[in-house]
């Protein structure tokens, strides 16, 4: 059994994490971070939540963190930034959910994040963990999990690029779509019931994190260039995310070299699933760790339309988290992570 420290564990990735460790058979969280919650029992707050489980400060954590075999860091990436350095020093393996390890140098962070990033050293050393297409080293100390929409980006995206379906140097346009836990938990008005309800909202335009965390993800899975320009939406439902690609294909494709591309690229991928005779939708797959992904060809535009669908909090976070812990543990990566539904 693995002993694990999870930082942040009262935010909304951090609370999925605690719910899904408490069904792994073969993982034990020994602290659980959270200054709101310091002395509680985690119960109280998640019914969810490990039994017997009592919520420490940050600093205790941080104190206690040779407990633990790995820790999981639910945190924002200014948090992490801090806390990574020092936790590798203290010799304990790491997985990040958040963006501070996902980038490959310190311009692109001082660019998209906007922070000046204080432990560049680790950007080559941190694995980039997204299992379906660039699984971590089972020896890593430093896993970058990546960020929600970048999973059901790259998971539409990579097998047409990979396969040469796209036509060379052609944009790929993304338009994702969150629920508002994708935000966190923090209190913003923005943010707020009447602020978000009956909306759709785009946000950050040609400036969203995730757009160079895709690029380098399809790009380095499929050894080309890609070039990618995504516009997130903020749509009033609690979880569940989609992204809709659109690539211009290349001369020789048709609709079947785009089937077979997803349906060979998946054919082992226990959690990407690929729906018969309907598209992919958020309502089936939150709640559980799967990504639902379909692709089309038009031949009156000669494009390219593919769909992933996941949960944010889970394929996009949580469980995605776990599925690379397994993967460290040297485990099958699906333990744990077989329960739950979706669906009506
Ligand atoms: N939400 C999503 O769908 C999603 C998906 C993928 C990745 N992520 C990433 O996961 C990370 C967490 O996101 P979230 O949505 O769960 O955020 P959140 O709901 O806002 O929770 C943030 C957590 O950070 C803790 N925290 C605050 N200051 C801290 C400090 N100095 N040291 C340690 N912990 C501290 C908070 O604990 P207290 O306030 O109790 O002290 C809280 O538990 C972010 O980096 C986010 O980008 C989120």
């Amino acid at each position: 059994v693995q002993r694990l420290i999870v930082f942040g564990a009262s935010g909304y990735t951090g609370l999925e994490l605690l719910r899904w460790l408490s069904l792994h058979p073969q993982a034990r969280v020994v602290a659980a971070s959270s200054d709101r919650w310091a002395g509680d029992p985690a119960f109280a707050h998640s019914a969810t939540a490990p039994r017997g489980l009592i919520f420490v400060g940050h600093k205790e954590a941080l104190a206690r963190v040779e407990e633990g075999d790995i820790v999981l860091l639910a945190t924002s990436a200014e948090v992490s930034l801090d806390l990574v350095p020092e936790l590798l020093q203290k010799r304990s393996r790491v997985i990040d959910l958040s963006g501070a390890f996902r980038l490959a140098s310190a311009e692109d962070f001082a660019r998209w994040y906007g922070f000046a990033h204080k432990a560049p050293e680790l950007l080559t050393e941190a694995a980039y963990g997204l299992p379906e297409i660039s699984p971590p080293p089972p020896n890593a100390r430093l896993v970058a999990n990546p960020g929600c929409y970048a999973t059901a980006a790259a998971i539409a995206v990579t097998p047409l690029v990979r396969r040469g379906l796209v036509e060379d140097g052609a944009p790929i346009v993304i338009d994702g779509k969150s629920g508002t836990t994708g935000a966190g938990r923090k209190s913003d008005e923005a943010l707020s019931y009447s602020e978000v309800a009956d909306t759709v909202r785009p946000y950050r335009l040609l400036s969203h994190q995730h757009t160079p965390e895709i690029e380098r993800t399809v790009a380095s899975a499929a050894n080309k260039a890609v070039c990618v320009l995504f516009t997130p939406q903020l749509v009033p439902m609690r979880r569940g995310l989609l992204v809709t690609a659109y690539a211009p294909a290349r001369q020789e494709v048709d609709a079947e070299a785009v089937a077979r591309a997803f349906a060979e690229e998946y054919a082992d991928a226990r959690f990407v699933v690929i729906p018969k005779d309907r598209a992919p939708e958020t309502g089936t797959v939150i709640h559980t760790n799967f990504c639902e992904v379909a692709a089309r060809f038009d031949p009156r535009t000669r494009v390219i339309t593919a769909i992933a669908a996941l949960d944010n909090l889970v394929k996009g976070a949580a469980g995605q988290a776990i599925q690379n812990m397994n993967r460290m543990m040297g485990i099958d990566e699906a333990t744990g992570l077989l329960a739950g539904g979706g669906g009506a």
